[in-house]
């Protein structure tokens, strides 16, 4: 499954692995999406397959859940499970805090509710992904179709109003049509180049009529496992952390 890998590959894997580690047996668990996801799911299917892993699988997408059926994982609903041991799932950018920003595939609507509905989060990214500030990368926002004209108004204006070193905010596109997430609605990636208060900005931008959702993780990530080009990694544990204000 590895032989060829990139270094940025090598390092998605490794993380990916060894967050499957984690998995034990009976869990039931949240399946990110994206391409580091992608190898989680994979390495849970050979643990499936080699090991007789008994788990059942949430997917977060419907790429997601092509995926984890392809790979011999059982799928059920968030409805079906209820509540899940452990959400593993990638991430666009994450802090010392490790909040994060997500988004980037589109799907952090779902990612939010299955991770919120878990009794853990577990983060698997490459190194490329921690910054000091979130928000160089563009802030995905999930919005309903009707008005998303008004709404990107609405958003630009309220940015201003914040004061954000950058305010302006595009409509993703799939080619020369929008991006239709699986729940049927648009994303605007915000272009805002630092965020100083990510808490505030994601109960802020919640608040505005035709926003479904922010990619703002804020307080939800409980381990980001980090992984290496020269098949390194790293795990850092927010309880060893202590860096979340009480
Ligand atoms: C999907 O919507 C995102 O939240 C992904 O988790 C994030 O974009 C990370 O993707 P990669 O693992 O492909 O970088």
């Amino acid at each position: 499954m590895t032989e060829n890998l990139s270094p940025i590959d090598t390092a998605k894997y490794v993380a990916a692995k060894r967050a499957s580690e984690m998995v034990e047996d009976g869990m039931k668990v949240g399946l990110g999406t994206g391409s580091t996801a992608a190898w989680l799911v994979k390495c849970l299917g050979e643990r499936v397959a080699n090991e007789g892993l008994r788990i059942v699988g949430v997917p977060t997408s419907s790429r997601t859940a092509e995926l984890a059926r392809e790979v011999g994982i059982r799928v059920v609903t968030l409805d079906e499970a209820r509540w899940l041991d452990m959400t593993i799932d990638g991430a666009d950018e994450f802090d010392p805090q490790l909040n994060l920003i997500k988004g980037g595939g589109g799907a952090h609507l779902q990612e939010k509710i299955v991770a919120m509905a878990s009794d853990k989060l577990v983060v698997i990214t490459d190194a490329s992904k921690r910054v000091d500030t979130l928000g160089a990368f563009p802030l995905p926002l999930e919005v309903i179709g009707f008005g998303w004209q008004a709404t990107k108004v609405l958003v630009e204006e309220m940015l201003i109003g914040l004061s954000t070193p950058g305010h302006s905010s595009m409509l993703r596109m799939n080619g020369d049509a929008p991006f239709v997430t699986d729940e049927g609605n648009h994303i605007l990636d915000l272009q805002l180049k630092s965020i100083e208060n990510p808490r505030q900005l994601s109960m802020v931008l919640n608040q505005i009529p035709g926003v479904v959702e922010n990619g703002l993780f804020i307080d939800i990530c409980d381990t980001v496992v980090i992984g290496h080009g020269d098949g390194a990694v790293k795990v850092l544990n927010l309880s060893d952390q202590q860096t979340r204000p009480e």
